[in-house]
């Protein structure tokens, strides 16, 4: 067999510009960049031709990536998303992969194709505003416990994995406090209690992308992205995807088609053609400027600390060095950093507050916006932001820091993020 069609000795990069564009889905060998496809329903050439599609969807009999798929309808299955599923299973190192409109459509479904009333899910406490509300409002609603537990106190785990736990779920680098939760530690917990039901292991891998981690090399069963973020990069597109093994493709797919949630046909084209190819140019470039951003940072004498895996003063920088390395190895703490501005809460809160409203008007480099992962810089001050509604101590209590600045690195000059910084900061000075 030829080099060209014997795609696993190509290295990660060049697979991510040069996908899987042949596949029984489709036949877009030719194309450079593959056709979008724009077809809300499919036409059927027979009664029974139509029978057969909805019998043989998410049917464990029929396997989607042997057969031709009968294409129905969007919701159902069709050839831009699946082709930038293959392409997600592929850079994540994963069995399959299934697309959502959005990040926290994947979750969802990551967690309630798995559990019924009655069953424990446990969940590391720090977790994207949205994940948690989920977890915290909407789980208990449908009778499902959910355990907070420290997943970097291996002990505490162990502890209260006992017969009704199903999942145990983290992001790592966690959001927005950027702590490293060790993912073969928690695997080795799992595995050293012996219990009659599977537990799965759910990784949100968001922060990371599959450029800095790879969750499955190191014992998760799951992973989940928000594709709005780093792997969409330009911030044109929402977008989620699960990827996990084949055995729970089916319920997986089945859900999204029961609860509505599928990426669009053109956002899958955009996070394709644009996002994936240009990943790991993009991320090599804003790790170089996370690295001189955080140490500028570490300087500044009116910041108390800074949190970014890639200083050594990160709490938990071996784990890092351990677990996030590109493709070739090399040490990839990722584009994310959070530091926190000297005061007592009271005063760093307000600080933050002008130091926010200072780079909104004055800073081009700056962008004050929440999301991250995208080609500008943005920055974001979760105390009088996202966490506004709560009062000062009940945010210390959620682990918000009212001094608490998250920067996502983008692409500019990086110089110039510095500068804008520095002038930014300087108010902190005239309190
Ligand atoms: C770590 C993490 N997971 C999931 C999500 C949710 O993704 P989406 O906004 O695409 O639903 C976010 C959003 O910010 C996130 O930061």
């Amino acid at each position: 067999m030829s080099r060209k069609n014997q795609k696993n000795g190509y290295h990660k990069e060049t697979r991510m510009i040069h996908g899987d564009f042949y596949s029984v889905h489709w036949d877009y060998k030719d194309h450079m960049t593959p056709p979008i496809s724009a077809s809300a329903a499919f036409r059927l050439e027979s009664v029974e031709r139509g029978a057969e599609g909805f019998i043989e969807f998410a049917n464990p009999k029929f396997d989607r990536h042997k057969k031709p798929p009968i294409l129905i309808y969007e919701r159902l299955d069709e050839p831009s998303r699946s082709m930038l599923e293959d392409n997600l299973a592929i850079v994540e190192e994963g069995e399959c992969a299934v697309a959502f409109a959005t990040g926290m459509a994947a979750i969802t479904a990551s967690v309630l194709s798995i559990l019924k009333k009655g069953d424990v899910i446990i969940a590391h406490p720090t977790l994207y505003g949205c994940t948690f509300s989920l977890f915290s409002n909407w789980l208990p609603k449908f009778g499902i416990e959910v355990r907070w537990v420290d997943l970097k106190d291996k002990k505490a785990l162990i502890k209260s994995l006992d017969e009704q736990v199903k999942i145990v779920y983290c992001e790592t680098p966690t959001n927005p406090t950027l702590e490293i939760i060790d993912i073969t530690k928690v695997r080795e917990a799992i595995n050293s209690v012996k219990l009659r039901q599977k537990v799965w292991f759910i990784v949100d891998n968001t922060f990371a992308t599959p450029f800095c981690q790879r969750p499955f090399k190191y014992g998760a069963d799951i992973v989940v992205h928000s594709l709005t973020k780093n792997i969409g990069g330009f911030g044109t597109d929402m977008g989620g995807v699960w990827i996990g093994p084949k055995s729970l493709e089916n319920d997986v797919l089945l859900f999204r088609k029961d609860f509505g949630s599928p990426l669009s046909a053109k956002s899958s084209w955009q996070i394709l053609v644009y996002g994936l190819p240009t990943l790991s140019l993009r991320a090599r470039k804003q790790m170089e400027s996370a690295l001189k951003i955080a140490k500028f940072l570490e300087k500044h004498p009116f910041v108390k600390k800074v949190i970014y895996p890639g200083l050594k003063s990160h709490p938990q920088y071996l784990i890092a060095k351990r677990q996030m390395v590109d493709p070739d190895g090399n040490f990839a703490p990722g584009i994310m950093l959070y530091f926190v501005i000297k005061g007592n809460p009271e005063e760093a809160q307000k600080i933050g507050r002008k130091v926010m409203n200072h780079i909104a008007k004055n800073a081009l480099s700056l962008t004050l916006a929440v999301s991250l992962g995208n080609v500008r810089t943005l920055i974001e001050h979760p105390s009088s932001m996202t966490h506004a509604p709560l009062p000062l101590d009940a945010q210390i209590k959620a682990g918000i820091d009212p001094g608490g600045i998250r920067i996502s690195v983008g692409l500019e000059n990086v110089d110039d993020i510095l500068s804008d910084l520095a002038q930014a900061l300087d108010i902190a000075g005239k309190k």
